[in-house]
């Protein structure tokens, strides 16, 4: 950690000498994170992310020595030192890709978090010098003493996250591919569909027959999850890909009230979502992650499926 703190105090009287200070510029909402995807060999694999609070988190996957979840505080010049060079280097100027005709490089996501803007930056291959500096300055901290192993940080990386890849995990935690995508069948059980993803119960798939006394006691699912039998009739679950034929069309005010409110297709005058869709959970999420879910929804591979009207039970 001594090693450490001298670099980064190096570096800091190198940035203050040169500019004004910059402490005043920093804040919890002030964040940096990279993501060091795998490669061909034996890449580290790893994010890290340090916000303007100082609090750093370090979730290590492969080929490093630290393992799972660590983090450590840093003290307001560690901070400072660390961020000036890239509030210094302004970010917004580079490029939001960099990509070349090479294969098995591991790629680094560099996000920055200011002033309430946000730059992603992809690096797979051929970034500037300056941009490669920056990250491996921020690297340099993975070699400090002072991570502590934490127990259940990956939620804290996760509300850093850009919305769309929030919307993700909130998508994937809030198990809605469990109904919404079709399901591939192997040894170790249903998986969704690749292929399928979010695309609702498939148009061309027949309702297998079921004795309608039985589900006036009795729930039954298909075997993808995409239509469920009950005292209500058969219900499918929708197509919520970005296709016209799911919310493709649709406003973020229609997808917050068919989460908050149950209504299908979001609408004012249309009927009641039926079971087994979980709205009631969903309307406790909070707005900017239902909005985050959308943004997510929205991002996603259009899939072309009409699904079916929901089967009103034989009395
Ligand atoms: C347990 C099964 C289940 C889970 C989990 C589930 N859904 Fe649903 N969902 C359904 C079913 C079934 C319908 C269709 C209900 C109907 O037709 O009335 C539906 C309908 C919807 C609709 C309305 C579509 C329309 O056209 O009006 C939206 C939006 C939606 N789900 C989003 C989600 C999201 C987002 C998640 C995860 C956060 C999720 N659902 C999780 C079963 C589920």
């Amino acid at each position: 950690m001594k090693k450490l703190w001298l670099v980064l105090l190096a570096l800091w009287l190198l940035a203050t000498a040169c500019h004004t200070k910059e402490s005043a510029l920093l804040d919890e909402n002030t964040a940096i994170s990279m993501q060091k995807t795998e490669c061909h060999g034996t890449c580290p694999v790893y994010t890290i992310h340090v916000n303007g609070t100082g609090l750093a988190t370090l979730e290590g996957k492969q080929h490093l020595n630290k393992i799972g979840v660590y983090q450590m505080q840093l003290s307001p010049e560690e901070t400072e030192a660390l961020f000036a060079p890239f509030i210094k280097a302004n970010l917004w100027s580079f490029e939001n890709e960099y990509t070349e005709e090479v294969t098995d490089l591991p790629t680094t996501y560099l996000t920055f978090t200011h002033k309430g803007k946000v730059k992603k930056i992809k690096d797979y291959s051929g970034a500037p010098q300056k941009l490669i500096d920056l990250e491996n300055h921020l690297a340099g901290l993975i070699s400090a003493n002072a991570w502590s192993k934490a127990d259940a940080a990956p939620v804290l990386l996760a509300s850093n996250l850009d919305i769309k890849q929030r919307g993700e995990y909130l998508v994937t935690v809030g198990g809605c591919h469990d109904c919404h995508s079709p399901k591939v069948f192997t040894p170790q059980g249903p998986v969704p569909d690749e292929k399928r993803l979010l695309s609702g119960h498939p148009s061309d798939m027949k309702v297998a027959s079921y004795a309608p006394e039985v589900i006036k006691d009795w729930v039954l699912f298909n075997a993808h999850n995409t239509a469920v039998a009950g005292p209500w009739g058969v219900s499918f679950s929708a197509n919520i890909t970005s296709d016209d034929t799911g919310i493709g069309l649709w406003k973020e005010e229609q997808f917050i009230k068919a989460m908050r409110e149950g209504k299908y297709k979001g609408l004012d005058n249309s009927r009641p979502l039926l079971p087994p869709m979980p709205w009631p959970n969903f309307a406790r999420m909070t707005d900017e992650d239902l909005k985050a879910v959308f943004a997510y929804l929205k991002s996603t591979k259009p899939i072309r499926n009409v699904v079916p009207a929901p089967i009103v039970p034989v009395q």
